[in-house]
């Protein structure tokens, strides 16, 4: 692969691929029913424990750039078999933001068009009420982001360049215009819920930080990776984290908590605020952001797929890089068919706790693999504080964990269920044809 990235550009690939539903929607959820303006430490304490993890990356995306990330690193230093439990969390982790992300951009732009974010959903009122709000809107979403997705990955990180850009305007534009109207007042009852409510909102507010790993996927593609890597990646981190802190306060100093809305909170708050034509701009930067988040994962997702499928995991068919687009089409179509039909069915709640749980847990384990690293002695870029800062890492992800509702680690155990049944049942005949593919080849 070229190399041709600076640290400039991970710092807004990174944005890009960060900051997009979580803000917009679950800061409302989060701020009404569980932390209060508090919400604001949640993003703090999320914000830490994303940190730590990207310290963590960092060191592996310098030592070991390749496209595979995390499932990479933990397959050099844990081996196979935690390399493939990983490899199906970082699966399920894609295909359940990518729902839940598009899933949020039918609530704004339901709101974009003065309609109650629900109103474009279909309810079945014979399903459960979890999964009784058809969402059409978010499978054409992601239609069109596959279609993107495929035709080309140059186009694809033109306009994550630009519309990082233009969403991180809009944000200045929400902090300050909000703060016109800030009522310090608001935040008088700041803690409503206790530590407790902090804490379980730090674990869902997770959410939010997730994509960056999808920054150390680019390794290969960098100049100078020990430099460009930690910059780019600790940089676009600082800069997400921030800009949570402060859009999480604007929002707590627009309202009292309590009406706060919880599927388009910063639409509404302008609008109870008597800007309505704010608003607008508000929506535009969500639906941009969402976006873009959407279509970074989708390149990301099928570049791990394509990885794992190299290593004869799954099905060698998934690998296949289309010849005249140069992208991974089997890989981005497989993936995006789940997305969707996900999307259509699961309402937002349960899909942000389950993408929390996977998340912290690969994140604990790239920590793992970082002290199990460590016998060896790293060569041009090493993490500072070492056994230290992973250690950190792996408490604070392990107290978040405890945080999370008790159904969404049954739905996390019976995916790792089904992984260990396709690990110990199906993969030989995936290394099988494999093999057959090599040999028919010869
Ligand atoms: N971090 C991504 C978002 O908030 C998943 O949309």
């Amino acid at each position: 692969m070229k190399k041709t990235l600076s640290w400039w550009d991970l710092i807004w690939f990174g944005i890009g691929a960060v900051i997009g539903a979580g803000i917009f929607v679950l800061t409302g959820q989060e701020a009404r029913d569980s932390a209060g303006p508090a919400v604001i430490l949640s993003y703090v304490v999320s914000g830490v424990s994303a940190m730590l993890s990207v310290f963590c990356y960092t060191e592996f995306a310098v030592e070991i750039p390749v496209a595979g990330g995390s499932f990479a690193y933990l397959r050099v230093e844990l081996g196979d078999f935690m390399a493939f439990i990983a490899a199906g969390n970082i699966l399920l982790e894609y295909v359940i933001g990518g729902a839940a992300v598009a899933r949020s951009w039918t609530s704004y732009f339901a709101t974009l068009l003065n309609h109650h974010p629900n109103d474009f959903r279909i309810h079945a009122a014979s399903l459960n009420p979890d999964y009784s709000r058809l969402d059409p809107i978010a499978v054409a979403v992601i239609a069109i982001v596959c279609l993107a997705a495929v035709s080309s990955t140059k186009a694809t990180s033109r306009f994550n360049y630009v519309a990082s850009i233009v969403h991180l305007a809009i944000i200045v534009f929400i902090i300050i215009a909000g703060l016109t109207q800030a009522n310090p007042k608001n935040l008088s009852d700041f803690t409503p819920f206790g530590v407790r409510g902090v804490f379980s909102a730090s674990a869902v507010l997770f959410f939010a930080y997730v994509g960056f790993d999808a920054v150390s996927t680019m390794a290969e593609e960098t100049k100078n990776p020990a430099k460009d890597i930690p910059l780019g990646l600790v940089g676009a981190m600082a800069i997400t984290t921030g800009c949570y802190c402060l859009l999480a306060l604007t929002l707590c100093l627009m309202q009292p908590y309590s009406q706060i809305d919880p599927d388009a909170p910063f639409s509404v708050a302008f609008q109870a605020i008597g800007m309505d034509w704010a608003k607008y701009i508000v929506a535009f930067g969500a639906l941009k952001g969402m976006t873009t988040v959407l279509l970074v994962s989708a390149v990301g997702q099928a570049r791990y797929l394509t990885h794992i499928a190299r290593t004869h995991m799954v099905p060698p068919w998934l690998a296949e890089v289309h010849a005249t687009t140069g992208t991974p089409v089997n890989a981005t179509v497989v993936m995006l068919v789940a997305t969707a039909v996900i999307a259509f069915f699961t309402s937002l709640g349960i899909l942000s706790n389950l993408l929390s749980i996977s998340t912290l847990f690969i994140f604990m384990m790239v920590a793992v693999a970082l002290l199990v690293r460590r016998y060896y002695a790293p060569q041009t870029w090493g993490v500072p504080l070492v056994p230290w800062l992973p250690s950190a890492s792996i408490a604070i992800n392990t107290f978040l964990l405890g945080s999370i509702d008790g159904p969404s680690f049954v739905r996390f155990g019976i995916w790792t269920a089904l992984l260990l049944v396709y690990y110990f049942f199906g993969l030989h005949a995936s290394y099988d044809t494999a093999k057959a593919a090599s040999n028919d080849g010869v």
